[in-house]
């Protein structure tokens, strides 16, 4: 399995290789590597709105590729958003700065499920990734979409949520509409996807932000069942990123990725569950690690990489997204540290 699913890369790369576990130096990417912690983002997020951006395949490329300019990260991830596939179902939604994405129709009720189309034109996203292949044709590329729940909590609420109460009443109350659009979703993100991988992606991570909110008995019957759907049917390397992943470890890794990425809820030095697991193991240096002085950074990465040497597969990256405020020159300093690891295992 593994990388033999999609058709070789070739040029050589840590972040390919550690799919199969033969790499010799960790490899390192950072979600949301493209973002507003870099000033060369924010001159162009001056310039236009974030849904121009994520629209227009130059612009989104650019910002792609941005973050491998100043740092020698081992992969890029296509600049867009999670909301790009319910954008081309006939949701209309709106970045609103300081609060987040906003939809304004959103899915209150079954009926509104039949207003929901399956995606039109998604034709930006795969001339964006030609253009990234184009531009970094020796840079693995990794696609990504939401996982149906996660997209769903935005869809349901309208925007983001402290409480969830929306999507708890619909998932408890109406059970089997929930599992209807979940599974449409499911079914989109899976036509997504392979869009994404026929315009040439090498990886896809399937973000579920909010899957760890919900009890455990509710991950497996409403989150699980369709993020393993999606890695059932995509034939790619792929890494499931679940935020508040120490209380479903023992269930996440039946997920059907390559990968966890796990946040820093997980002591990935000492978590009897993971020891056992065969899957591959990304992340888990807290992101507001990059805050603390370089001493201290330094001793939070080399420790990490430490507990990281028990597994066959490793690649290095944060707890969650980087966030806005994160020093430049902290970024640097990680990429090389990690670097510098010696990895002869
Ligand atoms: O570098 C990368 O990781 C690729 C780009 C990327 C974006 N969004 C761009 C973005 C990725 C992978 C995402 C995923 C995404 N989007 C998730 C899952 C991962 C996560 O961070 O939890 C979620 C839940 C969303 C929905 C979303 N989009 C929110 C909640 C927000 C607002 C909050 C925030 O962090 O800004 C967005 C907007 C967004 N998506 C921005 C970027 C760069 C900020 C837009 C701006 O410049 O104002």
């Amino acid at each position: 399995m593994m990388i033999q699913k999609s058709s070789p890369a070739d040029f050589p790369s840590s972040f390919l290789q550690s799919f199969e576990g033969n790499n010799t130096s960790v490899p390192i990417w950072l979600m949301r590597q493209a973002g507003r912690y870099l000033p060369e983002y924010r001159a162009l997020k001056k310039k236009y709105s974030f849904l121009k951006m994520l629209k227009t395949p130059e612009i989104a490329a650019e910002i792609t590729c941005q973050p491998l300019q100043r740092f020698p990260l081992d992969a890029a991830i296509l600049f867009q958003d999670i909301l790009t596939l319910p954008l081309a179902m006939g949701f209309k939604i709106d970045f609103v700065s300081g609060t987040g994405p906003v939809v304004r129709n959103p899915l209150r009720d079954g009926d509104a499920i039949k207003k929901m189309h399956k995606f039109d034109d998604l034709s930006h996203v795969t001339k964006t990734i030609q253009l990234i292949r184009n531009q970094i044709p020796k840079t693995p590329l990794v696609g990504f979409a939401g996982s149906p729940f996660t997209t769903l909590v935005y869809l349901i609420e309208g925007g983001p949520t402290k409480n969830f109460s929306r999507v708890f009443r619909w998932m408890v109350e109406s059970p089997k509409s929930f599992h209807q659009v979940s599974d449409l979703l499911a079914h989109e993100t899976i036509r997504y996807l392979n869009l994404q991988k026929d315009a040439g992606i090498h990886v896809f991570q399937l973000f579920d932000t909010w899957g760890g909110v919900v009890s455990p008995q509710l991950y497996s019957e409403f989150v699980l069942p369709y993020v393993q759907k999606i890695f059932k049917a995509v034939k790619l390397p792929s890494i499931y990123f679940l935020k508040n992943s120490a209380p479903f470890l023992s269930r996440i890794k039946q997920c059907g990725a390559d990968f966890l990425s796990l946040c820093h809820s997980v002591d990935i030095g000492s978590d009897a569950i993971l020891r056992k697991i065969k899957l591959g193991v990304q992340g888990n240096l807290w992101n507001v690690a990059l805050f603390s002085d370089e001493k201290t950074l330094g001793h939070e990465i080399d420790t990490l990489l430490q507990k990281a040497k028990r597994y066959p597969r490793y690649i290095f990256n944060l707890s969650h997204g980087l966030l806005p405020d994160t020093p430049l020159e902290r970024v640097a300093f990680l990429v090389n540290r990690v670097h510098a690891f010696p990895w002869n295992k």
